[in-house]
């Protein structure tokens, strides 16, 4: 029996399912559904607003009125929560690693919009980040003020419940819908949506292996950090669970030039989905991990998916991550 913790409401749910038909790229004899998480806000849209549903609930429970969080310039987690403090009356302070940009585009600028506070740290001193990011708290204690850090992408033991809850929401749409997915696919990039996915689909029984694509760093990485944070989870909220069993699956290859950077096989992709479904996804991503399962669907039982018959794509967001990178669509 699990106890939930805190949750806000925040995200439109359930987010609907789409099955793919018209998308050239797919094999014979596999259907492909979209979980479109991509759905769950317009501005606060993606997967990081089902994480921060538990987040923000946590900083409501120890009384903060400040939230610091952390990411890239595009950071979609970071943009999420800016535009929830301003939802909730809660001032966001952005630690952003680069540097500031005249005209910001995409995410940043709506970061801009909502009213965060942001401090740039340049690429080659990120590993300050966290550390920053403590001192900060302390400015705000001295200023009367409570401050609840985030980590990068809401991936921590807090965050993990949002993709538990979505496996919950999984399970009924697998129902309605009679589907038994053979793999149950995703993008990972701070591991937190992977986690979930893993940890809900084991406590709730689902069919479907979960599978994600790395967009950045590498399998080990995702292995220890999943091995981590769900550890954390289990002694946080007191839950016996079999950490050590959990059938963690990164496919590494679909990287490309490395986080952020796309090759044309993902913009061809972006372009060739939009335009036959009306379904978008985004170059850090996405985008990424769309084509790396289609490229390995196409393997048939030489490739990672083998055997596969019906796939869950869950489409984690990521929209506003195209406009700066419009300059790489041939269209
Ligand atoms: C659009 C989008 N998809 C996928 C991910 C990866 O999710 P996670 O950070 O939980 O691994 C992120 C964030 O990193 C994201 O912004």
């Amino acid at each position: 029996m699990i106890h939930w913790p805190q949750r806000m409401q925040l995200a439109n749910l359930p987010t609907p399912m789409t099955q793919i038909t018209r998308y050239p790229g797919l094999p014979d004899g596999v259907d492909v559904w979209i979980k479109r998480d991509e759905l769950t806000g317009l501005e606060v849209s993606g997967n990081k607003i089902r994480k921060l549903e538990f987040s923000l609930a946590e900083a409501q429970v120890q009384g903060c009125d400040t939230i610091i969080t952390c990411g890239g310039l595009q950071s979609n987690h970071c943009r999420a929560t800016a535009i929830l403090g301003a939802r909730l009356g809660l001032k966001v302070h952005l630690i952003l690693r680069g540097e500031p940009e005249e005209f910001a585009q995409g995410n940043l600028l709506l970061d801009r919009l909502a009213g965060a506070e942001i401090t740039y740290l340049p690429a080659n001193r990120w590993r300050e980040h966290e550390a920053l990011a403590r001192s900060l708290q302390k400015d705000y204690v001295a200023a009367k003020r409570h401050a609840f850090f985030i980590p990068t992408g809401a991936s921590d033991e807090i965050g993990l419940w949002g993709y538990i809850a979505a496996c919950a929401e999984l399970q009924d749409d697998f129902k309605r819908l009679n589907l038994r997915p053979d793999y149950i696919v995703c993008a990972t990039g701070s591991g937190g949506t992977q986690a979930g996915l893993l940890v809900g689909r084991e406590l709730l029984d689902l069919p479907g292996k979960v599978v994600a694509f790395n967009v950045s760093d590498d399998a080990d990485y995702f292995a220890r950090k999943i091995h981590s944070d769900v550890s954390l989870w289990m002694q946080r909220y007191k839950i016996d669970f079999d950490v050590d069993a959990l059938p963690t699956k990164t496919i590494e290859g679909y990287l490309g030039p490395g986080y952020g950077h796309a090759g044309p096989e993902v913009f061809a992709t972006i372009s060739e989905l939009a335009r036959t479904e009306g379904v978008f996804l985004d170059p850090v991503y996405t985008g990424k991990a769309f084509h790396g399962m289609v490229s390995e669907l196409n393997q048939g039982a030489s490739g990672q998916l083998p055997g596969a018959r019906q796939v869950v794509f869950i489409h984690t967001g990521g929209l506003f991550g195209v406009f700066p990178q419009n300059q790489h669509f041939t269209v």
